[in-house]
């Protein structure tokens, strides 16, 4: 085995036109990721020497994405030996190994890669999916590799292989620009393939070899239907991952995770939940049914949903109630706080032990201008009232049932803000007779018989 220095070089100019898409394919995300970057936090793991990607002209967004690794520019998309060449200028002076690497292929193996990479001779990871359509074929003699004929170029027979290519390839740095010379794009595609590169590399007398994998690490992304498999992959590996590290969920399948969900011990997911970006989850929190989580922190012991929704910016305290429909954004609830039922609490402080009613609102929107809202501890409010921000309701104040409240409300104090229920007896008997007698005339009137 050769500890030779390592270079991974990711293709990741293509066109990516089966994905219908403006975003360049490889930025399409799994689990909230840019399928490029679980790549590259993948194989970062091998501590390679550099890390170049190959990017079209127009990819400026994925060149900063990918920073702080090179990228070069593929100036025409003339197929993925045209894209490995972009790639030299960038290699210039390195002596090594250099692994060649998919950008539209998020998962691979570590262990193969790493015995790729201690090859000494030319090497290629292959596969053997349930469905090889789309994919080149591999030409072998036991595991030597002979050759890889794309899938377009197949002859009937060549068609029948189901050893295929899993784009995942592994060059001597000092032989490639002499090899890359000699591809020609007299193929069906009128492309310079990289997959003839084993055959230049053993007709140049260089050993190659196979190296197979199973199919759970690694096959594409081509288009959106590949792009929902992988995602579908990379969700139950998150599902595994919690429900190891001690994380209850009945029904894992239904719960969506986002690739940076943190959830803490003894936690308990209910199905039919979703995470989005930047989620901390604290222990022993129950998260109940239908819950939509996004930008959120909750806190120890705290219950959610069923069928809440918390937004970018909320940070929920210890031993909190989020109660069913729910909606709670840019806002810190305090520790033993309930916010139970039906309500909307945006731009808000709310201290400890604050009881905020069923149907209660912040109004924090002027079609302008965002408002905050600032709510004491242990404070009550009503149920269906309407907190028109800025406004500030002090420690232990008590917003009676339906009030709209627009002045601040000093601590202890009662502040109601609605008019006053007013009886009259009898009146409801008194319409409903003046309205049946008005009704007859306007029937007998009409010459239309009375009962
Ligand atoms: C390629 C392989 C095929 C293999 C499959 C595995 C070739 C000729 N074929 O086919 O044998 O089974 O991958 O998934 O290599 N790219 C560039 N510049 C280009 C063209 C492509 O950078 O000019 C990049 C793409 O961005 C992509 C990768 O190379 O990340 C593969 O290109 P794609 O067109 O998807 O190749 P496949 O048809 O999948
Ligand atoms: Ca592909």
């Amino acid at each position: 085995m050769s500890k030779k220095p390592l270079a991974i070089v990711i293709l990741a100019a293509g066109k990516g036109t089966r994905m219908k898409s403006p975003l360049p394919k490889v930025m399409h995300t799994l689990a909230g990721k840019p399928m490029i970057s679980i790549l590259i936090d993948e194989v970062a793991r091998l501590k390679p020497a550099k890390i170049i990607v190959v990017t079209a002209p127009d990819m400026k967004e994925l060149r900063e994405l990918v920073k702080p690794h090179e990228s070069v520019i593929q100036k025409e998309q003339n197929g993925t030996g045209d894209a490995l060449k972009a790639a030299l200028p960038a290699l210039k002076g390195f002596a090594g190994n250099v692994l060649v690497l998919m950008g539209d292929e998020p998962f691979t193996s570590l262990d193969l890669l790493k015995s790729m990479a201690a090859y000494n001779g030319a090497s290629a990871m292959a596969i053997v999916p349930p469905d090889p359509t789309g994919l080149g074929r591999m030409i072998t003699d036991g595991d030597i590799l002979v050759d890889i004929v794309e899938e377009k170029d197949c002859s009937p027979e060549q068609r029948e292989i189901f050893v295929c290519n899993a784009g995942n390839y592994c060059f001597p740095a000092e032989k490639l620009t002499r090899w890359l010379t000699k591809l020609s794009n007299r193929n069906a595609q009128g492309e310079y393939y990289l997959t003839d590169l084993p055959k230049i590399a053993a007709a140049d007398g260089v050993e190659t070899k196979v190296f197979a994998v199973s199919i759970d690490y690694t096959w594409g992304v081509n288009d959106r239907a590949q792009l929902a498999e992988h995602e579908h992959i990379f969700q139950s590996r998150l599902r595994e991952k919690f429900l190891k590290d001690g994380v209850s969920m009945q029904d894992p399948a239904t719960v969506y995770f986002h690739h940076d969900t943190k959830i803490g011990a003894n936690v308990h997911i209910e199905p039919n939940v979703w995470f989005g970006k930047g989620v901390v989850i604290g222990d022993n929190a129950h998260i109940k049914a239908f819950s939509h989580i996004e930008g959120a922190t909750v806190g120890k012991n705290t219950t959610v949903g069923p069928m809440a929704r918390l937004r970018p910016g909320a940070k929920i305290g210890n031993d909190v109630r989020i109660g069913n429909f729910v909606e709670i954004k840019n806002s810190t609830i305090g520790d033993r706080s309930k916010v139970s039922h039906l309500g909307y609490v945006g731009d808000c402080i709310m201290g400890d032990e604050t009881n905020f009613g069923c149907g209660a609102i912040t109004v924090n929107y002027d079609g302008f201008e965002k408002y905050q809202t600032v709510i004491g501890k242990g404070a009550m409010v009503g149920s269906n009232v309407n907190l028109i921000a800025p406004v500030q309701i002090d420690d232990g104040a008590f917003i009676a049932a339906g009030s709209t409240i627009t002045e601040n409300v000093p601590a202890d104090a009662l502040s109601v803000g609605r008019s006053r229920n007013e009886i009259r007896e009898g009146w409801a008997a008194k319409f409903r007779k003046i309205k049946a007698q008005k009704k007859r005339e306007a029937a007998k009137a009409a010459g239309k018989k009375v009962s």
